[in-house]
């Protein structure tokens, strides 16, 4: 395939890189992108029913995920041979976040398709040891011109996360929406689709089962004043014990919805880099969402006032091979 300058053949030859592009990973697994094909360029906007406006009122995983979608499809692209370039362009109302249009030449990237496919979140336990010096510092160079890469021993969030976790299983409306984007049994219907799997959570049937009927609203209901947000979050208690690393993207604090997308793309190609050297994530959203959290966590790292943390994920081998996550259309 070769880079046409625009029109109908550019816009076809995009519509058929669909589904490599929407490997790109996603708060929950939502994948909220939406496209909008014309000849001039394909419209990228969001789906605000797989936004998450409870758990991310401000829109912070929202942007940083649509980010890293346009920086996969700029790569996906490359990959065919195919001039693309992002012209973000944010229009609430209108949902819009992007366009993506034809470019003389490919993406200069040095990430390819397969790189693409090949990346995975992994929940499960990792290799122990910290993240060596030249992995740190190629993260950092591949995000500077959005921000900047923290890096600190995963054990030192631990007691962040279990905070963070208890805070999260206490809120109903934060509960009651992730239990929305659970598929933690094969019968679900969406199961192959979207969302978050027992197999992508890492738990077993009776986990899963146990954990189903444990968010079940009238469970949940009658016994959240009775400790069952501490026995939610127990389940993540073992994760950061070991000697790993976890990294934090930190952008502006005044970040809107253009600089996220730009720190969401930084972020893709931080992933696709650890991708490359088999090494997965795991994103500990929570820690940002409760604001007491976030607050330790920017102590922590001695973050300026111009500075916000906005994604933070521990990173290294996993000891089980992560399954590949659940997409629509397959
Ligand atoms: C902005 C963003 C925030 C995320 N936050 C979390 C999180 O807090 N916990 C988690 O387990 N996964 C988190 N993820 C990972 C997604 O759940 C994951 O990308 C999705 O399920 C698809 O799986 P894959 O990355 O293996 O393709 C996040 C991903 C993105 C892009």
């Amino acid at each position: 395939m070769t880079a046409s300058p625009a029109g109908p053949e550019w816009a076809a030859a995009m519509r058929a890189l669909a589904a490599q592009c929407g490997r790109a990973p996603s708060a929950h697994n939502t994948q909220p992108w939406q496209l909008r094909y014309e000849d001039s360029g394909v419209g990228v906007y969001w789906d605000p029913m797989r936004a998450l406006p409870v758990s991310d009122p401000t829109g912070r995983d929202l942007f940083l995920g649509l980010g890293a979608y346009l920086e996969t499809c700029l790569v996906v692209a490359a990959g065919a041979g195919l001039g693309a370039d992002v012209v973000v362009d944010v229009d609430r109302a209108a949902r819009r976040v992007a366009w993506l249009v034809p470019a003389a030449e490919p993406y200069a990237t040095r990430f390819t398709a397969n790189d693409v496919a090949s990346r995975r979140s992994a929940r499960g336990p990792y290799a122990a040891g910290p993240l060596p010096d030249d992995v740190l510092d190629e993260a950092a160079a591949l995000v500077e011109d959005a921000g900047g890469i923290r890096h600190l021993p995963a054990r030192a969030l631990a007691p962040l996360l279990a905070r963070a976790d208890r805070w999260m299983f206490a809120a109903p409306e934060v509960t009651a929406e992730l239990r929305e984007w659970l598929r933690l049994r094969p019968s679900h219907p969406r199961y192959a689709q979207d969302g978050l799997t027992d197999r992508a959570l890492g738990l077993s049937r009776a986990e899963a089962a146990g954990l189903e009927m444990m968010l079940r609203p009238r469970v949940y209901g009658t016994f959240r004043r009775a400790g069952l947000p501490a026995a939610l979050a127990a389940s993540s208690r073992g994760l950061l014990r070991g000697e790993g690393t976890a990294l934090v993207l930190v952008g502006p604090a005044a970040a809107g919805p253009a600089e996220l997308v730009a720190l969401g793309r930084a972020l893709m190609r931080s992933w696709l880099a650890l991708a490359v050297r088999g090494l997965a994530t795991h994103p500990l959203s929570q820690i940002l969402d409760c604001p007491a959290t976030a607050a330790e966590l920017a102590a922590m790292l001695d973050l300026a006032a111009h500075e916000r943390a906005v994604a933070v994920f521990r990173t290294g081998r996993p000891l089980i091979e992560p399954p590949r996550s659940a997409r629509r259309g397959g």
